[in-house]
């Protein structure tokens, strides 16, 4: 039997385990890509087992997301992340110079390697070849100091493009339509594989936006095969020697297969506030506007750059619209200028900002109260603008150009305009103040700001733990709502202390409180808890205010991973009558004594006087971990006990 791209590049990587689908397996990384916001917990870990330099063969750390600097807090944590990489080896590229997918995607992301990263949209390198996982922190350090990254193997989707895309309808309207086909919730414990005829006409740049919102699935991860256009990019680049083919075998096997025609494809849109929320463009035309933005790690390309320009040529933005644009890197800023986009942009009246995460995660450009904006992000979740009482539309950069125009939500193919013909160039331009290599004889006082507490201390889990569930929750409550994102909380998040007081304050401003006069207390959920960003603070946090276990109906994968690595145990709801049964305030006792793969775990509800058998959807490796307050300790004990650094 043939292989598909995911077995041919896992069979390489494999160094625990079987490639069995639903079993454990570890892989090693080739790759690791860190931002500064989840970097620093993963510093603050490698600084617990005192690892002294990187055990990866390519580590690169990025800052991009908390560009805010109102005080001391970001430009802090930046240098000490700047000391902490030139101690560890690792390259860092200097701060505002790209958002971290796309500069990698630029300058280091290969046919074949595995890259995990400290982000939940790591997975936007699947558009090159790669096999790339997005983790929290904590797994992030892990792969920094060379351990494995363990994992479910999951199953593997082939997801077949046929035919050619149609004028003003690019690539973001693919995975739209596989959102609108699969949901948030259909790519858990998938893989998506692409292949077909159309992925040829697909550039790397808009292959790598289908891969990152393949997140929004749930998926595991999203690869393309590796073949001409992925030689043409890595030659633009100068990295040409970094080209291998890479496709599935004719014969490969697939868990299932979804057919996309891209000839069939109209422009789509996500309404608010999930991204599986997919309609076409012309159904809600007309909705009136208060701001426009393009950016993001999902679109943001010369590509798309380039296509919004060619749109906004000539014309005026809506005097009712604010348009804000984040190119997604200096070298795509740069090539932009270079055309004149940048000026058909500025004339048109759109604000420009530095090339960084900015508004995509409230860090900037957040839209008024009550606002309607329109984003070319890759997530709506309500209140990640910024604003609590947003309304956010995801769509294409033509729909966005056009709609930032007309001031309501518009087709682009009303426009009449004439469709950009794009090929990326021979050369980008080699941008060497970019990275900064890190030094032979590194700096050995790493500078720390006030601001960055140390990660807390965690004892063992309790034989038997008690609680009061403190909140009951619906379906995907995603990391956004557990530990908000936005410019007033992306300084503190280095702060655990103080980022718990703002914890689940966009669903119960009570919470903080009630927690801290609790002690001791249960989070009850409902499908898909912990939902979108890889954000370990949404598993650190809960677990410093004292909850160690979570019951939901079901997890996200890699918020499941977070929980398990900070030692809160999550436990599944076998019944919907369980689930109803459990309310607010009541009292659970939860039997941690001998906690058993496969084995149901007791759970009485003393408020009730009812029992219940919740199971666990965990390995025993995560089981003992979880025993021991998580594989936090685990690491520590084993860097400790064996010096293994
Ligand atoms: Fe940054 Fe938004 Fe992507 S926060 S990494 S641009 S999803």
């Amino acid at each position: 039997m043939g292989l598909t791209i995911t077995e041919k590049i896992l069979s390489r990587a494999l160094v625990s385990g079987n490639l069995v689908k639903g079993s454990r397996i570890g892989i090693k990384a080739d790759q690791t890509l860190t931002h500064d916001l989840n970097g620093i917990m993963s510093y603050l870990v490698l600084e617990a087992i005192g690892l002294d330099s990187k055990k990866v063969e390519l580590a690169v750390q990025y800052i991009d997301h908390n560009m805010i600097q109102a005080d001391h807090k970001n430009a802090d944590d930046h240098n000490f992340i700047l000391d902490m990489t030139s101690k560890l080896g690792i390259i860092t590229a200097r701060s505002g110079s790209g958002i971290c997918h796309a500069l990698h995607l630029e300058h280091f992301a290969a046919p074949g390697k595995v890259l995990i990263g400290g982000d939940s949209h790591t997975v936007a390198a699947g558009g090159i070849g790669s096999f790339a996982v997005g983790v929290g922190g904590f797994d992030n350090a892990m792969a920094i100091a060379g351990q494995p990254f363990y994992f479910t193997m999951p199953k593997i989707v082939r997801v077949n493009l046929t035919g050619r895309l149609q004028p003003f309808v690019s690539a973001k309207n693919i995975i739209l339509e596989l959102l609108r086909i699969v949901g948030v919730k259909g790519g858990v414990g998938k893989i998506f594989e692409y292949g077909g005829d159309g992925v040829k006409t697909l550039s790397i740049s808009e292959r790598s936006t289908i891969a990152n919102m393949g997140a929004e699935t749930g998926a595991t991860t999203s690869v393309f095969p590796s073949d001409e256009n992925t030689r043409l990019w890595l030659k633009a680049f100068d990295r040409e020697k970094d080209y291998i083919p890479l496709d599935a075998d004719p014969d490969a096997e697939y868990d299932d297969v979804i057919e996309i025609h891209l000839d069939e494809l109209e422009p789509l849109i996500a309404l608010p506030s999930q991204p599986d929320n997919v309609v076409k463009v012309k159904e809600v035309e007309g909705v009136k506007l208060d701001q426009v933005m393009i950016g993001s790690c999902t679109n943001a390309s010369l590509q798309d750059i380039l296509s919004v320009a060619n749109i906004l040529d000539g014309e005026i933005v809506s005097k009712d619209v604010e348009l804000g644009v984040y190119p997604s890197t200096k070298t795509v800023l740069r090539e932009s200028f270079r055309r004149g986009a940048l000026d058909k942009l500025l004339e048109a009246g759109a604000r420009i900002f530095e090339p960084i995460c900015g508004g995509c995660n409230g860090c900037g450009f957040a839209p008024p109260t009550d606002g309607v904006s329109l984003r070319t992000t890759p997530r709506n979740f309500k209140g990640r603008s910024g604003t609590k009482t947003d309304k956010v539309y995801l769509c294409a950069p033509e729909t966005a150009a056009a709609s930032a125009i007309t001031g309501v939500i518009t087709d682009p193919r009303r426009l009449n305009k004439k469709p950009l013909d794009f090929k990326i160039p021979d050369k980008f331009i080699i941008d060497k103040s970019i990275f900064i290599i890190p030094e032979k004889d590194p700096k050995k006082k790493v500078r720390k700001g006030p601001n960055i507490k140390p990660i807390p201390e965690f004892a063992e889990m309790e034989d038997v733990t008690r609680g009061k569930v403190i909140l009951k929750l619906g379906n995907d409550v995603t990391t956004d709502l557990i530990c908000p994102a936005g410019a007033l909380y992306l300084p503190i998040r280095s702060n655990i202390p103080e980022m718990s007081k703002h914890s689940f304050k966009l669903v119960d401003e009570t919470f903080y409180e009630r927690a801290k006069a609790f002690g001791k207390s249960i989070i009850v959920a409902g499908h898909n808890y912990g939902q979108g960003s890889s954000r370990e603070q949404a598993a650190i946090i809960p677990r410093y205010l004292g909850i160690t276990v979570i019951m939901a109906k079901s997890f996200a994968r890699l918020h499941l991973a977070n929980l398990v690595n900070w030692g809160i145990l999550p436990l599944i709801f076998t019944n919907d009558e369980d689930y109803n049964s459990v309310d607010r305030d009541d009292l659970l006792s939860v039997e941690t004594m001998n906690l058993k793969a496969g084995e149901p775990v007791k759970v009485v509800n003393l408020s009730k006087g009812k029992t219940m058998y919740l199971s666990t959807p965990l390995f025993q490796e995560d089981l003992d971990a979880i025993k021991k307050g998580g594989f936090v300790n685990v690491l520590k004990d084993k860097f400790k006990n064996k010096g293994e650094n």
